[in-house]
C-alpha cells in the first residue's frame, strides 16, 4: 500500500517506558517488552491501539496485570490491535522470534556467530509489538540473557546498570539508556567480541569511553576507525559546537549487514567493510571510506538521535544534514577539492539517472510503497547538496547560528525538514521562501548559460536559462533558488568583478570570485569593467546541483584547465574536454573511421602532468576519463546510450593518452613509486593515486608496462599498491598473466574477507567476452555466500552496475541473470534484492537493449509474492 506524506498525522498513543527483555538461544528468542502507555491529550477515548508487529508469535500479552484473552484483540500480519484502552496503562508482551533464520538483516538476526540487530526504518516491529514509528520517542531499558560462554559480551544502548550470572550458564547485563529514543535507534549485541579501547574527553571534560567491539580476527583493524572516532568527536565541538553526551560510545563491526552502518544510540553497528582497515586488507579509498562513515554515524548523534525526524518522508532531515556534515569533515581532514570531485562524480553519475529515470523522487519523497527503497542518492545526496547550498546562501557564520538555534530548538524532538530551513531563516535574517523547492520538486534542473562581451562598452553579459524536466508524476515544475558561484577567467588571471550598477565598495577582498543567485526561468547579469573578453568559470565548487550547459570551445576549456583559480572548475574542464574527445572518437568509429584523438586533450594531459603546482591527488583525477556510466548518463540525457561504443571509444582514447604519453607515465612513475612502509596519510594517498594512474596508462600501452604491473602486485607492501599492480594485470594482461595474478591473490589472501571481495569485485568487473560465465563460476566458488550482502555487491552487484558492456551483452544474458538473482535474493533478503535492480531500471536509457531489459522486468512483475521492497521497483519502472 502507499503511503502519503499528506496522510501524517499526531501520534494518538505514546510510549513514555519502553522495557524489554531478551532471552537469546539457538534456535528462537523470546522477548518480554513492558511499555507505559499513554493517549495523547486530545486524542478520542474510542481510538483503537494499533501496534506494528511483522512474524512475531504472540505468547502472551497483559494490560495492567490481567491476561487477555483470545477476542480481546486483533493480530494480523503487520500489527496487533487493541479496540478499546484506558488513558494509561502498562501493556506487556510476550514474542517468539527466530533470529537465527532472519535472512533478510533486519530486526533481530544473526550474523555469523552473534546476534544483532537492524532497526532502522521500520525493523523494530520485527522485534516486538510497538508504535514502530520515529515520532514515537521512548526512554528503553533493557536486559539481555544469553549462554555466558557463547556470548559474553551483551550490549544495547546507554549505560550498563546491572550484571548477573545465571543458572545453566546463562549470564545478563540490563542497559539503560536515558535520552527518549525512536524505535529506529534500537540495538542490541550479543557475541564473542574481542575489543579495542581508547577514550575522549570532550569540550567540557567530561570523559568518554570509546570502545570496538570485532571478531578476535579482527583485533588489528581497529585502530584507523578509532582515531577517526576521536577526530570526529573534536571537529563535531569545534566546527558545529556538538559534544557527546553519555559515558560510552561503542562500535560493534558486523559481517552481514544490508547497508555502511547505522547510527544507534550510543551503540553503531557497522557493516565490516565501513569499520575494519589495515594496510594489507584496505586501499586508500577504504581508508577515507571508513574515516567518513565513522565520522557519518557519530554525527547523527545530534543530527539524527538528539534531533530527530518526524516521519520517514523527512528522511534527509537526518541523512542530507549529516552527509553535508560528514563531507565538511572530511574535507577539513584531507584536500577539500578533492572530496568535492568525488562527490559531485557520484551526484552525477548516480543521483542524476536516478532523477532521470523512474524511481526520480524528491529530496523529500511525497510518497512510498516501502521507506527501505528511498535510501537513496536523492535524500542523502542531493539532500546533503540542498543543505550545501544554504550555507553557501547564508554563510559559514550564518549557518553556524541556523544550526545551533536548530538543535537548541528541537533537541529532544522530532521534526521536518521545515523546521530546519525556518531555524536557517530566524538565525540569519535571511529568506530562503522559494528556495524550499528544492526539497519537494524532483529532477535536476538544466542550467544553460551563454556569454556576450561588448569590447567598447567593456562589459560582459551572461544570460543563464533554467529549466527542471518534468518526472513521473511531476510533470509541471517551477524555477528554483541556484547559488552560481562563479568568476571570469582573463589571459593572465582571473578578472575583478563589478556587477552593472553596483558600487565599487560592495567589492570584498576576493572580488574576484562572487555566488550569483539564480531564480527566475531565465536572468541577466551585466559585469562593467571588463577589459578581455573573458571565459567564464562557472558552478565554481558544483555550488548547484545542476547540469551546465555552456557553450565551451576546446580553447576555453584548455584555459580553464590551465589557470582557473577554482579546482573544481579545472577538474570539470578537464572532464568535459575529455567527453567532447571521447564522443568525437564514437562518431568516428560509428563511421567506421580511424579514431583521430584531438591533439589538444594530448596537449593538455601533459600540461597537467607537467604542472608541479597542482596536488598529485587532483593530476590523478584530471588525468583519469570520465567513467562508461558517466558516459552512458550523458548520451542518454539527450538520446540513449550505446554501451559498446562507449566502451571502444573511451579505450581508444585512453590508448591514445598511453602512447602519446609514454615517457610522461614512465617518468612519473619513476618519480613516485616507493616501497616505504605505508601510510595512510593526505601526501602519500595523493602520491600513490597518481603513481598507479600513471601506472594504468603504461601497462595499458605495452607488455613492458604488464610487467610493471605484476611486479609491483608482488612487490607491494599495501592493499592500494596491490590491487593496482592486479587490476592492471587483469585488464590489460594476457590470460595466463591475469589467471595466475589472480590465483595467487586468492591464494594468499583468502583467509581475509575484505580482501576477498575485493577480488571477487575486481573480478566482476573485467570487461572479458566471457565475463558473465565468470561470474557464474564466482558464485560457485566457495568464497562465495548469497546470503551476505557484501559478497552480493561484489559479484552480482558490480557486474550489474560496473560491467556495463557485459551487464548489456547484445543476446540479454546479463539482463537475465540480474532477473533471476533477483528473483531467488527476494525472498530472502528484500532491500538487498531491491537495490540490485536498479541497472534494470534504466532501460529507456539504452539503445537496442530497452526491450529486452523491460521484458525482465516484467517476467519480474509476474512473480507471485513479491516484497513490497521489489514490487515498487519493478511497478514504478513499467509504469
Ligand atoms: N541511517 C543509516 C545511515 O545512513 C542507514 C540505515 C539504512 N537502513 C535501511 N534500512 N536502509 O547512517
Ligand atoms: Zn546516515
Amino acid at each position: 500500500a502507499t503511503i502519503y506524506l499528506k496522510d501524517y498525522e499526531p501520534p494518538a498513543y505514546r510510549i513514555e517506558q519502553t522495557q524489554l527483555h531478551f532471552a537469546l538461544h539457538e534456535d528462537y528468542a523470546l522477548v518480554t517488552a513492558t511499555l507505559s502507555i499513554a493517549r495523547t491529550a486530545g486524542a478520542p477515548e474510542t481510538q483503537a491501539l494499533v501496534l506494528h508487529g511483522q512474524a512475531l508469535k504472540l505468547e502472551s500479552i497483559q494490560l495492567d496485570g490481567n491476561t487477555l484473552g483470545e477476542g480481546t484483540y486483533v493480530i494480523d500480519e503487520a500489527s496487533l490491535t487493541l479496540e478499546a484502552v484506558p488513558g494509561e496503562f502498562e501493556l506487556r508482551t510476550v514474542v517468539r522470534i527466530e533470529p537465527q533464520n532472519n535472512t533478510s538483516l533486519e530486526g533481530l538476526y544473526k550474523s555469523r556467530t552473534m546476534f544483532c540487530t537492524q532497526c532502522e526504518a521500520e525493523g523494530f516491529r520485527k522485534i516486538t509489538y510497538f508504535l514502530d514509528r520515529p515520532d514515537v520517542m521512548s526512554i528503553y531499558t533493557v536486559t539481555v540473557e544469553a549462554d555466558a560462554a557463547r556470548y559474553p559480551v551483551l550490549l544495547s544502548n546507554g549505560n550498563c546498570v546491572a550484571t548477573e550470572a545465571l543458572a545453566s550458564g546463562r549470564h545478563s547485563a540490563t542497559w539503560h539508556d536515558p535520552f527518549p529514543k525512536p524505535a529506529y535507534l534500537f540495538a542490541l549485541v550479543a557475541g564473542d567480541l574481542s575489543v579495542v579501547e581508547d577514550s575522549f574527553t570532550t569540550c567540557s571534560g567530561r570523559e568518554v569511553d570509546l570502545k570496538i567491539f570485532v571478531e578476535p580476527k579482527d583485533l588489528d583493524k581497529c585502530d584507523h576507525a578509532m582515531d577517526s572516532l576521536k577526530r570526529s568527536m573534536r571537529w563535531d565541538e569545534e566546527t558545529f559546537g556538538r559534544e557527546y553526551d553519555l559515558d560510552i560510545f561503542n562500535i560493534v563491526a558486523v559481517d552481514d549487514f544490508n547497508m555502511g552502518a547505522m547510527e544507534n544510540k550510543s551503540l553503531n553497528i557497522f557493516n565490516t567493510s565501513c569499520v575494519l582497515a589495515s594496510p594489507d586488507t584496505t586501499t586508500d579509498a577504504g581508508y577515507q571510506r571508513v574515516e567518513s562513515i565513522v565520522a557519518h554515524e557519530y554525527f547523527h548523534n545530534w543530527s539524527g538521535n538528539r534531533v530527530t525526524c518526524r516521519d520517514w518522508f523527512q528522511l534527509s532531515l537526518k541523512e542530507g544534514f549529516t552527509v553535508f556534515r560528514d563531507a565538511e569533515f572530511s574535507s577539513d581532514m584531507g584536500s577539500r577539492t578533492v572530496k568535492r570531485v568525488e562527490d559531485v562524480t557520484v551526484l552525477r553519475t548516480s543521483q542524476f539517472a536516478e532523477d532521470a529515470g523512474p524511481m526520480a523522487h524528491p529530496v523529500r519523497p511525497d510518497s512510498f510503497i516501502e521507506i527501505s527503497n528511498f535510501y537513496t542518492v536523492t535524500v542523502y545526496e542531493k539532500g546533503a547538496e540542498v543543505v550545501r547550498m544554504i550555507h553557501t546562501l547564508l554563510g559559514a557564520e550564518s549557518f553556524r547560528r541556523g544550526s545551533d538555534l536548530y538543535f537548541q530548538r528541537h533537541d529532544g524532538q522530532a521534526v521536518t525538514c521545515e523546521d530546519f530551513v525556518l531555524a536557517m531563516e530566524d538565525a540569519s535574517g535571511v529568506d530562503l521562501g522559494l528556495f524550499r523547492r528544492w526539497y519537494s520538486q524532483a529532477g535536476t534542473p538544466e542550467v544553460s548559460a551563454s556569454g556576450v562581451y561588448d569590447e567598447e562598452a567593456q562589459t560582459y553579459t551572461l544570460t543563464v536559462a533554467q529549466r527542471t524536466p518534468p518526472t513521473p508524476g511531476q510533470t509541471d515544475k517551477q524555477p528554483v533558488v541556484i547559488p552560481l558561484a562563479m568568476g571570469l577567467l582573463g589571459d593572465a588571471g582571473n578578472l575583478p568583478l563589478r556587477l552593472e550598477g553596483e558600487l565599487p565598495d560592495t567589492e570584498t577582498s576576493d572580488n574576484t570570485h562572487r555566488v550569483l543567485t539564480v531564480d527566475s526561468a531565465e536572468q541577466r547579469f551585466v559585469f562593467t569593467g571588463v577589459n578581455e573578453a573573458p571565459v567564464p568559470s562557472l558552478l565554481r565548487g558544483f555550488s548547484a546541483p545542476v547540469r551546465l550547459d555552456y557553450p565551451y570551445t576546446r580553447k576555453d576549456l584548455q584555459a580553464l584547465i590551465s589557470h582557473d583559480a577554482d579546482g573544481f572548475v579545472r577538474w570539470d574542464a578537464s572532464q568535459q574536454l575529455a567527453v567532447q574527445v571521447i564522443m568525437d572518437v564514437q562518431a568516428q568509429l560509428d563511421a567506421g573511421s580511424e579514431p583521430d584523438v584531438d591533439p589538444l586533450l594530448i596537449d593538455s594531459v601533459a600540461a597537467v602532468i607537467a604542472d608541479t603546482s597542482l596536488d598529485p591527488a587532483m593530476v590523478a583525477m584530471m588525468v583519469t576519463l570520465p567513467g562508461e556510466n558517466y558516459l552512458a548518463e550523458l548520451a542518454s540525457h539527450t538520446g540513449q546510450a550505446d554501451v559498446d561504443g562507449i566502451h571502444a571509444a573511451r579505450d581508444s582514447v585512453r590508448e591514445a593518452l598511453a602512447s602519446a604519453l609514454s615517457e610522461q607515465w614512465q617518468s612519473l612513475f619513476g618519480r613516485l613509486h616507493s616501497v616505504e612502509p605505508y601510510q595512510a596519510s593526505g601526501p602519500e594517498i595523493a602520491r600513490r593515486s597518481l603513481c598507479n594512474a600513471a601506472l594504468g596508462y603504461l601497462s595499458a600501452d605495452s607488455v613492458d608496462g604488464v610487467e610493471l604491473a605484476l611486479a609491483q602486485y608482488h612487490g607491494a607492501n599495501n592493499m592500494t599498491d596491490r590491487l593496482a599492480g592486479l587490476q592492471a594485470v587483469a585488464y590489460f594482461g594476457n590470460d595466463v598473466q591475469r589467471d595466475a595474478a589472480l590465483a595467487d591473490c586468492f591464494d594468499k589472501w583468502h583467509h581475509e574477507a575484505l580482501v576477498v571481495n575485493q577480488w571477487l569485485q575486481l573480478q566482476a568487473m573485467l570487461p572479458l567476452e566471457d565475463a558473465l560465465s565468470r561470474v557464474q563460476a564466482l558464485m560457485a566458488h566457495d568464497a562465495f555466500d548469497l546470503r551476505n550482502p557484501n559478497k552480493v555487491r561484489a559479484v552480482i552487484g558490480a557486474f550489474a552496475s560496473g560491467n556495463p558492456v557485459n551487464f548489456h551483452r547484445r543476446d540479454g544474458a546479463g539482463y537475465r541473470f540480474l532477473r533471476e538473482q533477483v528473483a531467488v535474493l527476494d525472498g530472502m533478503n528484500p532491500q538487498i534484492a531491491s537495490r540490485l535492480l536498479g541497472p534494470l531500471t534504466k532501460w529507456r536509457n539504452y539503445q537496442g537493449r530497452g526491450d529486452m531489459m523491460r521484458a525482465e522486468l516484467e517476467e519480474l512483475a509476474a512473480v507471485s509474492g513479491l516484497s513490497p521492497d521489489v514490487f515498487e521497483v519493478v511497478s514504478r519502472s513499467l509504469a
